[in-house]
C-alpha cells in the first residue's frame, strides 16, 4: 500500500525531496502542491502555511509536518484534534540558530555594534572588555533549540540561565521555571535570547514590565516570534539608554516596513528572519525518518501537544 503525501513549497527543495523519498521510501508517492491526482488520497502534508479549505479537499489528512520549527503558522486551533501536527527537528535549524545566537552574543559582549557606530565618526575608543564568566546569557525557553543554544554559550565560557514554562533540568544552567521565578532570571540576565514558542502565553511577553527588570546595559537577542515583543516599548528603552542593544530577526510583519524606526535605531541590528533556515539535506532525512514512523505506526518525532501549542 502506498502513503500518499503532499509537500507544498518551493521546486527546488521539492526537487530535492522527492529525489530523497524516491531513494528511501519507494512505498510513497510524491506530489508537489498544487498539482495533485486525486486529493482524498493525501494522508501526509508537509507544508510551511496550509492550503486554504484543506479540511475540505483533502478529508484522509492525518498529519501535518511543518518544513519549520515553529508550527504558530499553522493556526493551531483551528486544526481538527484527529490531525496530528510536527514541528521540524532539523539537525540545520539548531546548527543554525547556536551559530547566530553565539554570533551575537559574542558581538554584543565585545562591543561589535558600539564600534561600527564609532566607525561613522572615525573615533577611536577602545571599551574595556570584561571576561565572559561575568557575563550572564539568559535562554528564555529551554526547548529543543534553546537547550542547544545554551550549551553552545556555556561551551563559550559564559555563565547561562535558562528559563522555562515547566521545570527543566541542564548541567551547568541556573534554570528557572513558571511566572513566579521570571522575575528572578530576568533581573539575573545581562543577554536575554528569546526562544519561546508563539502561544497566548507568549505573544506580547517582552515589553516594558518586563524588559525593564532586566538589569540596566542589558541587551536583548529575539530569535522567537516578532508578535512576543512590543518594538515601542523596546525602543523606549533604548531611547532611556536602560537597554543596551536589540538584536532582532522576526518581526509580527514581515519584511520589516521601510517606514520602521527599528530600521533607524542606531542600537538595532535587523536581520530578515535568517537565524535558522531549514536545511534541504537534514531536513529531508529527519522528514524521511517520520515518515518510515508513520508506515510503521510508531510515534512521531516533534509531534505537537496541542494543549500547550508546542
Ligand atoms: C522559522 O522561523 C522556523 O520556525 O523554522
Amino acid at each position: 500500500m502506498t502513503t500518499h503525501v503532499l509537500f507544498r513549497g518551493p521546486q527546488s527543495r521539492n526537487d530535492n525531496w522527492r529525489t530523497l523519498f524516491a531513494d528511501a521510501l519507494p512505498g510513497v508517492t510524491w506530489y508537489h502542491w498544487p498539482n495533485i491526482e486525486d486529493k482524498s488520497a493525501i494522508e501526509l502534508m508537509i507544508v510551511w502555511k496550509l492550503p486554504r479549505d484543506y479540511q475540505q479537499d483533502y478529508p484522509n489528512l492525518k498529519v501535518i509536518f511543518s518544513v519549520g520549527a515553529g508550527v504558530d503558522q499553522l493556526d493551531l486551533a483551528s486544526v481538527p484534534e484527529h490531525i496530528q501536527v510536527v514541528r521540524m527537528l532539523d539537525p540545520g535549524i539548531v546548527k543554525g540558530m547556536s551559530e547566530f545566537i553565539a554570533m551575537h552574543v559574542l558581538n554584543i559582549h565585545r562591543d561589535t555594534f558600539s564600534y561600527i557606530n564609532a566607525n561613522k565618526t572615525c573615533t577611536w575608543q577602545p571599551i574595556p572588555t570584561m571576561e565572559n564568566k561575568q557575563r550572564r546569557i539568559g535562554v528564555f525557553g529551554l526547548g529543543h533549540l534553546g537547550q542547544a543554544a545554551a550549551k553552545t554559550v556555556l561551551e563559550l565560557g559564559f555563565s547561562v540561565n535558562g528559563w522555562s514554562r515547566s521545570p527543566k533540568k541542564m548541567e551547568q544552567v541556573n534554570c528557572f521555571s513558571g511566572e513566579a521565578e521570571l522575575p528572578t532570571f530576568l533581573a539575573q540576565t545581562d543577554i536575554l535570547v528569546c526562544l519561546v514558542p508563539l502561544t497566548p502565553d507568549t505573544r506580547g511577553i517582552l515589553n516594558i514590565h518586563t524588559l525593564s527588570q532586566l538589569p540596566k546595559g542589558a541587551s536583548i537577542i529575539n530569535v522567537g516570534r516578532g508578535e512576543q515583543l512590543v518594538p515601542d516599548d523596546l525602543l523606549t528603552l533604548l531611547n532611556q539608554q536602560y537597554l543596551a542593544y536589540a538584536v532582532l530577526d522576526v518581526f509580527d510583519i514581515e519584511p520589516l516596513p521601510e517606514t520602521h524606526p527599528l530600521w533607524q535605531h542606531s542600537n538595532v541590528v535587523v536581520t530578515p528572519h535568517i537565524a535558522a533556515i531549514t536545511q534541504d539535506n537534514s531536513a529531508g532525512q529527519v522528514l524521511v525518518n517520520n515518515v518510515q514512523r508513520y508506515i510503521d505506526r510508531q510515534p512521531l518525532a516533534g509531534l505537537v501537544d496541542r494543549k500547550l501549542g508546542y
